[in-house]
């Protein structure tokens, strides 16, 4: 059964296994098209392969850069996005503080997930999973660990307005944890978002 069909891929649901299907891009050269496609599916094998060492993954069963298919764990959750907002503040404040835990504990190991939003998480047994690797990347600076934290903020910002500000700072909390480098993150954080004010001015 066809789940969900992105940019990049189609996702299938078979039998408590999700195939992840990179599809031809017809505008992209085939020879280009081709590498492209076997990069992203190596690399999104790999971040899902070392991320799964320190925080909850679906489980990789199988790759494969001829088919450009990845088969990963099926995860029968609630997707964090519908779920978020339906909860009480306590129950909210938890999940939080989780996602924070896992986002510093991916950063401590140079993972940047590039995509964090709450659409890229699912719920499952109180455990909370990341997915979506595709625009991952391994980087040791700490300006691409806080884009990483920005993005979330944001994520946050737009699709859980009503519950925002605690939510942040429990993220936070939750980041401070376990992070390895706070002060330098959050330090880099700040001039990220002083940037992109900036950034915004000029363009008007
Ligand atoms: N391992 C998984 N288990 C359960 N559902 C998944 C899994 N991987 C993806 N999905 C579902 O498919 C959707 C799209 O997958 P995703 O990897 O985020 O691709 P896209 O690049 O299209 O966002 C997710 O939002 C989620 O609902
Ligand atoms: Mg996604």
């Amino acid at each position: 059964m066809i789940i969900g069909q992105g940019a990049e891929a189609v996702l299938k649901h078979e039998d408590g296994v999700l195939v992840k299907d990179r599809i031809v891009k017809k505008y992209r050269i085939k020879e280009i098209d081709d590498k492209i496609r076997k990069l992203r599916t190596r690399s999104e094998t790999k971040l899902l392969e070392k991320a799964s060492k320190v925080i909850p993954i679906p489980k990789v069963l199988d790759s494969n850069d001829k088919t450009m298919q990845i088969h990963m764990e099926f995860i029968d959750g609630k997707k964090l996005s519908e779920y978020l907002d339906s909860i009480n503040d306590k129950e909210r404040e938890t999940l939080l503080k989780i996602i924070g835990n896992q986002t510093a504990l991916l950063h401590n190991e140079n993972i940047i997930h590039g995509d964090l939003t709450t659409s890229n998480m699912i719920l499952k047994d109180e455990k909370i999973y990341f997915i979506d690797f595709g625009l991952g990347f391994f980087s040791i600076k700490n300006e691409d660990k806080a884009v990483d934290i920005h993005l979330f903020k944001q994520a946050l910002e737009s699709k859980h307005y009503t519950h925002f500000e605690k939510s942040y700072e429990n993220f936070l909390k939750g980041y401070k944890e376990k992070s390895t480098n706070y002060n330098e993150i959050i330090k880099q954080l700040e001039k990220v978002e002083k940037r992109g004010r900036y950034k915004g001015k000029n363009e008007i």
